[in-house]
């Protein structure tokens, strides 16, 4: 088997983030081939990797290849994998991307077929520095899972993970950037409004987010002492609103996610 070609069935953000990662990484696969029912979107695609192959609408292409990327929405599930299961090449490995379909599901949804893995990759991985947990099926030997690691080494840390975990990591590491990145741009924004230049505002904002978090790993102190370290802390009033949201709306993303 190689890892030279790869299919992706569905071809949105999650393609464009790993195609992107590995581009940066000089680790692009040479045979590409992605299929999504939206030609604006694989127009889009093409423009940015010339290199792949495209298809609107039929996946055979696709999930002809040795590794196919399943890039879907998990309510695309059980309307566009039976159509797969007639395609796939008895040695592929199918690697599904989303949360909720569990690896049995998605085994019965393609007749039976069990060569399947599981990942959640988040999207710092379009810049190599992404927190990708796997989960295996049983029916993957050491190859095969030699195999998707090494898709997924460019685009930053992987790990093997249990599979009942990952709609835990969806939560937090794939989603999680969506709960920082508006605050982060606010910051930058005010330290713009504030004088700082475009350059010293971006610098500022990552400087100070990577050491509040070499603070939380590496200073011993408990996250109510780090909290203390400043005594003027101007959000105060919002902290309780921000600590319920997160508890509501991610316990609710987590219950709708989550494996019935
Ligand atoms: N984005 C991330 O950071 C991220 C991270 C981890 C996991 N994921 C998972 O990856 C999956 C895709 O997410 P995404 O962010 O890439 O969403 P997305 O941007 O909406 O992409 C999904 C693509 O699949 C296409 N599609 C729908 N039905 C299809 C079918 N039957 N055959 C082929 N393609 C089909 C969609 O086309 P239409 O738009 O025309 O319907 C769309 O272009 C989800 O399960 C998500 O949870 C995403």
């Amino acid at each position: 088997m190689t890892t030279q070609s790869i299919g992706f069935v569905g071809g949105g953000r999650i393609a464009r983030i790993m195609l992107e990662g590995w581009r940066r990484a000089g680790a692009l696969p040479g045979h590409v081939v992605v299929s999504d029912p939206n030609a604006a979107t694989l127009e889009a695609l093409k423009a940015q990797f010339p290199s792949i192959q495209t298809c609107v609408g039929d996946n055979c292409a696709a999930a002809g290849e040795p590794v196919v990327f399943l890039g879907l929405h998990p309510a695309a599930f059980a309307e566009t994998l039976p159509w797969l299961s007639g395609v796939l090449r008895p040695d592929a490995v199918v690697v599904s991307l989303a949360p909720k379909v569990t690896i049995d599901l998605i085994s019965g949804l393609l007749g039976g077929f069990d060569r399947i893995a599981r990942a959640i990759p988040n999207a710092p991985s379009i810049v190599g520095a992404g927190f990708n947990p796997i989960a295996f099926g049983p029916a993957l030997g050491e190859r095969a899972r030699a195999t998707v690691r090494a898709l997924f080494a460019p685009l930053g840390e992987s790990l093997v993970v249990d599979e009942p975990d990952l709609e835990a990591y969806a939560v937090t590491a794939a989603m999680g950037p969506t709960y920082l990145w508006f605050q982060l741009y606010e910051l930058r924004q005010m330290a713009r409004s504030f004088g700082l230049s475009d350059e010293a505002a971006a610098a500022t904002v990552a400087q100070m987010t990577r050491g509040a978090l070499d603070t939380m790993s590496e200073s011993g102190l408990s996250p109510a002492e780090v909290m203390d370290l400043v005594a003027v802390h101007p959000l105060a009033d919002a902290e309780p609103i921000f600590v319920e949201a997160y508890r509501t709306h991610l316990t609710a993303v987590m219950e709708r996610i989550r494996p019935a």
